[in-house]
């Protein structure tokens, strides 16, 4: 099977704020979303790499993207939820390329710039001969409080065997088409959660906590560090 990736950048970023969608926002220099590309066309194994924009999106054409020319496609098909830019982009994906069933298609949030190589190729390595698939995830590290509407402590959640997702998430190109069109990913914020939905059981597979997901202005800085230092 091949291995292809598939990149959501459909977003508005309502939770950054800023009228710009985070994922053109600059991070040093260059918009985020260059890092996110950038990290998925180094591999070898990948062998092409699709971005799924928003259909009107005004700010990729203001960039110069010639740099991925080899292996990047542009869909312009996002959907209103991730979920929907995720299986709009799988469907047209197979319009433009030739992708099997059985091929493995790694999805990843654009607003990842800090993807490593050592976490994705060790994605790759660990789920190649998987039954499922599965993700990069890390251990909770913080205590987890549960509050009532008020902000008010009601418990104390054990963190023990609970971990955060991340992306990667890797799934057969079928089934996760499949999972996504019988879910319509309704409450889902991740891949994974469509595929579970099928009763399957995804893989966690540890990454660790430099592969953020740039939400708040606060962590724009924080990736800019961690993109200097990876
Ligand atoms: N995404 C997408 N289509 C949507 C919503 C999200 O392609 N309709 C993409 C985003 O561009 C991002 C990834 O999914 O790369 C993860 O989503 P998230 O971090 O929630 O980004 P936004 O939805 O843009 O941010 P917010 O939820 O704060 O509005
Ligand atoms: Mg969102």
């Amino acid at each position: 099977p091949n291995f292809f990736a598939l990149i959501p950048a459909a977003g508005s970023g309502s939770r950054m704020g800023d009228e710009l969608p985070k994922q053109f926002l600059p991070l040093a220099g260059k918009p985020m979303i260059y890092y996110t590309l950038r990290a998925l066309c180094a591999s070898p194994r990948i062998s092409c790499v699709f971005v799924v924009l928003a259909p009107h999106d005004g700010e990729w054409m203001r960039h110069d993207w010639s740099e991925f020319s080899g292996k990047l496609i542009v869909l312009e098909c996002g959907g209103a939820t991730r979920a929907e830019s995720v299986l709009n982009g799988l469907k047209s994906a197979r319009v433009t390329s030739s992708i099997s069933d059985n091929d493995w298609v790694l999805v990843h949030d654009a607003a990842r710039p800090c993807l490593g190589k050592a976490q994705l190729e060790k994605l790759m390595d660990e789920l190649a001969d998987d039954e499922v698939g599965g993700l990069l995830a890390v251990p909770v590290a913080d205590t987890l409080k549960r509050s009532d509407t008020g902000n008010r402590v009601e418990r104390t959640e054990s963190r023990d065997k609970l971990w955060q997702a991340q992306t990667p998430q890797m799934f057969r190109y079928g089934l996760l088409v499949e999972a996504l069109s019988r879910t319509g990913g309704i409450g889902m914020t991740d891949d994974a959660g469509a595929i579970e939905a099928l009763g399957l059981r995804p893989r966690l597979i540890l990454s660790d906590a430099r592969n953020l997901k740039v939400t708040y202005p606060a962590d724009l800085s924080l990736a800019e560090l961690i993109l200097r230092n990876l």
